[in-house]
């Protein structure tokens, strides 16, 4: 279970290059998995949208892009540094499209947000950092509106079992190098290697995120398996 002041404070140093390291380490592709989740929140059509674990901000901006103007898109997370990087880029995006997203600080195993609130929860790469799972997908459950509400979960998975060697080979040997020039922080990627090795399959998760309460969960493969979109209702 990853403790979450150590989290806190290893997303709080590399907050500052993490957009970089991000797109380097996945090729861009993490773009593609961003828009997979976005595409899928567009059919649900809500008003409100809560970005939990937001980082800097990323899904927020391209939720804010791809839906209606007045949909009002919040984000949440509980390390302040990153959330120095949302606003900075918020700031630095043209004003009128993006000024309806409003971060704050927040955490996810107490999300500061009153029940049936919101129309849709998003979190991408984030449940995977939580320290206590359970908590925060009963949290998000809690403030969805019983009225169509919907999670939507990106993260990584456990990829189809011929692409594993090749897959664990890049993260243990070759992401962490690179992170270490683009970050200065190996330590940081050694733990992201280890949390997505140690990450439950696609399967694992449909039942936590069933035994939080939600119903009609479905798991989408992404890249091989190495990556889920999870999908559930209230
Ligand atoms: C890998 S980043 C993902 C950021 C962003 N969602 C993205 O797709 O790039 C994980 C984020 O989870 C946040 N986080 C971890 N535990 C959290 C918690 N209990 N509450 C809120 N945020 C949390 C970290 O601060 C970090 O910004």
């Amino acid at each position: 279970m990853p403790d979450p002041a150590a989290v806190n404070s290893m997303f709080g140093r590399i907050a500052r290059r993490y957009d970089l390291a991000n797109r380097l380490l996945s090729g861009g592709i993490d773009l593609w998995w961003r828009y997979r989740l976005v595409r899928a929140v567009k059919k649900q059509k809500p008003e409100t949208i809560t970005d939990l674990a937001t980082g800097s901000g990323d899904v927020a901006f391209a939720l804010c892009k791809a839906l209606p103007p007045e949909t009002e898109i919040t984000g949440m997370d509980f390390c302040q540094p990153m959330l120095d990087q949302a606003e900075k880029k918020k700031q630095a995006k043209e004003a009128a499209t993006y000024a309806k997203i409003s971060f704050f600080l927040g955490d996810a195993m107490a999300i500061p947000l009153p029940d049936n609130s919101t129309d849709a929860v998003t979190i991408s790469f984030g449940l995977r950092n939580i320290a206590d799972r359970n908590q925060a997908l009963c949290e998000m459950h809690r403030i969805l509106k019983k009225e169509g509400g919907r999670l939507f979960v990106l993260e990584f998975s456990q990829p189809y079992p011929w692409f594993r060697p090749f897959y664990f080979f890049y993260l243990k040997h070759i992401l962490p190098s690179i992170a270490a020039l683009c970050t200065g922080d190996k330590s940081a990627y050694d733990y992201l290697c280890g949390s997505i090795e140690e990450f439950p399959n696609r399967n694992a998760i449909s039942l936590e995120i069933q035994a939080a309460g939600f119903s009609k969960t479905q798991a989408i493969p992404l890249m091989l398996g190495s990556v889920a979109l999870h999908i559930a209702d209230v």
